[in-house]
């Protein structure tokens, strides 16, 4: 049997390193962090969307007590997005979490089920969606869903 890779390249940078507007949609993830209604797992979690024309979107974690109902940070804003702006792709994602202590030290990735979300929007505008995962002691760059999910599922599959 031969072995295929599928080995990834990721960025690791420092806030000022990225743009203005990066760092502005960084700034909102932290701040959505404020709006995660989280009292079974007190973890707090924050996703700001850039969209193609230039608006903001976004969403925080939403739980509750029947555990599988809840909602992760990024499907909130993905579906708040798309909900009332259907017509403009997806740019950028950015994700903030905070635990008990403050910031996570390490940036937090999305589940599984928001990255095969993400990558249907990828699929639905034909557009990769860059992710900026924030951490405190820096920030992983992603240039599309594809590389956090390798191998994807989509439509054109079924075919
Ligand atoms: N959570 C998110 O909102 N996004 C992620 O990427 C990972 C997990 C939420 C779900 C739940 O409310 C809490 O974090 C603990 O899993």
């Amino acid at each position: 049997m031969k072995t295929i890779d599928l080995s990834i390249k990721i960025g690791f940078c420092q806030l000022d390193e990225l743009s203005e507007q990066e760092q502005k949609l960084i700034n909102g993830a932290i701040s959505a962090t404020s709006k995660s209604y989280s009292p079974y797992s007190n973890f707090a979690v924050g996703a700001a969307l850039l969209l193609s024309n230039g608006t903001e979107i976004r969403g925080a974690n939403q739980e509750n007590a029947a555990f599988p109902v809840g909602l992760c940070a990024e499907r909130s804003a993905i579906f708040a997005a798309q909900s009332t702006q259907p017509d403009q792709s997806i740019t950028t994602i950015a994700i903030a979490a905070r635990n008990g202590y403050g910031f996570t030290k390490n940036p937090i990735v999305p589940c599984g089920s928001c990255r095969q979300v993400l990558l249907e929007m990828e699929d639905r505008y034909k557009k990769p969606i860059r992710i900026l995962l924030y951490g405190t002691e820096g920030v992983y760059v992603i240039n599309s869903v594809k590389d956090i999910l390798p191998l994807q599922f989509v439509g054109e599959s079924m075919k």
